[in-house]
């Protein structure tokens, strides 16, 4: 008789079969800096640090086994345009430069978008109420080469934009950073569970929402065109947002490119097991660790979590 608990009577045995494991390596650990630091009890992940702040954390993360970070800023001020992000002044900017002398061997990423430096929110200059692609476009490619001007070891647009990559990828290049990847949000969708994170980077839209650019989470083919479309434009690796409502979405861009394919395992997805725990529902580190276990299974080749500080200690 096939009797498959044989494989499962200890922990070696279960070891020694196991399909998926999670590698440090494949995580990036998103920070946000700020003008000050402000903690978030209930969210640490989710917590600003200014300059000063993130760089004695990276250097504790770093020291951990932490390979590389995703910088997110929240500017002292905010106006229609997002100026703010393309600054080289800027507050993340200013991070890089100091990142790259304090902690060398550590991968720095950053998000590429307009959201937290425009007044309104929105992921882009406005013509009416509506993100006009193109004038947005222009100023996320001069966004992405700022940032590696200031240091950073790839980017990440994640706006939404049509035609970015393409404009990243130019921008980039006769800038002198040909060997610069871009991490392009190629399938991003429109989520609820995004919520925390605006929270957390003040960049809820005032008005409206983001559908009229981020996916419709109704879609998967349509995530596939977004991909090709990126490829064809000069993506390196193509990430899907969110994680674990989007599982059947990683494993069609695994199984369709050959790029490194990545997951964003998002606020909201860190916020739900936070929250259950904090009540005593659920065990934080298992159900952790069984979410991005799945996103691993699902064809993720590396992920963007809030749980990669704690993954450090707990592997
Ligand atoms: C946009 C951006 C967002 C997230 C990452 N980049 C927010 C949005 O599109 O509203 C969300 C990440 C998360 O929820 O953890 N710059």
């Amino acid at each position: 008789m096939t009797r498959l608990r044989r494989l499962r009577r200890s922990d070696r045995l279960r070891a020694l079969v196991r399909e998926t494991r999670l590698d440090l390596d494949d995580f990036i650990l998103p920070l946000f800096v700020g003008p000050t630091t402000q903690p978030n009890a209930d969210l640490p992940a989710l917590g600003r640090h200014s300059v000063e702040d993130l760089v004695s954390e990276a250097e504790e993360v770093s020291r951990l086994g932490v390979r590389a970070v995703l910088l997110f800023g929240i500017p002292e001020e905010k106006d229609a345009e997002g100026s703010g992000a393309w600054d080289e002044d800027g507050v993340v900017q200013c991070a890089l430069r100091e990142l790259r002398e304090a902690a060398p061997g550590l991968v720095l990423m950053t998000d590429v978008c307009l959201c937290e430096y425009t007044s309104h929110g929105h992921c882009g200059v406005l013509e009416g109420d509506e993100v006009d692609n193109d004038a947005t476009v222009e100023r996320l490619a001069r966004t992405a080469v700022s940032h590696v001007e200031a240091g950073a070891d790839a980017v990440c647009p994640s706006d939404m934009m049509d035609g970015r990559i393409r404009a990243v990828r130019a921008a980039l290049d006769e800038s002198g950073f040909e060997e610069t990847p871009i991490v392009s949000y190629a399938a991003k969708y429109a989520s609820a569970f995004y919520g925390p994170f605006r929270d957390a980077a003040e960049s809820a839209p005032a008005f409206g929402d983001r559908r009229g650019y981020q996916m419709d989470p109704a879609n998967v083919r349509e995530a596939l065109r977004e991909c090709e479309l990126d490829v064809r434009e000069g993506a390196d690796v193509l990430i899907v947002k969110p994680a674990l409502p989007n599982l059947d979405v990683i494993r069609a861009v695994r199984e369709r490119f050959d790029l490194p394919a990545g997951a964003y395992n998002v606020s909201g997805e860190y916020a739900m097991l936070k929250a259950a725990s904090a009540r005593g529902w659920l065990d934080e580190r298992q159900a952790a660790l069984e979410s991005l276990t799945a996103v691993v299974r699902a064809g993720a080749d590396l992920v963007v979590s809030y749980w990669t500080k704690e993954l450090a200690t707990w592997l």
